[in-house]
């Protein structure tokens, strides 16, 4: 089944929206980097990363499905903040964002029967619980320890172990 124009123009939308995902979340990290938060700072690095996979995941399946890939400018984020508090509520509001777009979409492919596409964004879906999760979690953690002094550390450090835990 061809990729209808609609559904192509989506996700060309989610390519470029992801990416600026990356950026937002790059500017995190040096806002953190800047303040000697060094464990944020690693945290929403790897968040960026993650980011820029998910938006060759759509990257590659446009492409897969015979689709046109068309590159947009990358909007500038947002660069100030008043703390790590903060931060981590503008990244939660963003993913909310995502959220949404992802179930716009799904909503879009449905309309059209587009299995296909319905099973990627099925994927994001999933991916979308988690991203949530983890940022409201850590505003929880926040909510416990404070984001001040040491309690700031502790979320610091604790933030700072993202992706390198040993099982
Ligand atoms: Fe690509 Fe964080 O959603």
């Amino acid at each position: 089944m061809k990729l209808a124009k609609q559904i192509e123009k989506k996700l060309n939308d989610q390519v470029n929206f992801e990416i600026y995902s990356a950026y937002y979340y790059l500017g995190m990290a040096a806002w953190c980097e800047e303040r000697n938060l060094n464990g944020a700072g690693h945290f929403f690095r790897l968040q960026a990363k993650e980011e820029l996979e998910h938006a060759m995941k759509f990257f590659d399946y446009i492409l897969e499905r015979g689709g046109s890939i068309a590159l947009e400018p990358i909007s500038r984020p947002a660069a100030s903040y008043k703390s790590l508090r903060d931060v981590v509520s503008a990244a939660l509001k963003h993913e909310r964002e995502v959220t949404s777009r992802i179930e716009e979409m799904m909503d879009s492919a449905r309309a059209k029967k587009d299995y296909a596409t319905q099973n990627l964004l099925d994927w994001f879906v999933e991916e979308q619980v988690e991203e949530e999760n983890s940022m409201e979690k850590i505003l929880a953690r926040m909510d416990l320890a404070g984001d001040k002094g040491a309690g700031l550390l502790m979320i610091d450090k604790e933030l700072g172990k993202r992706g390198r835990e040993t099982s």
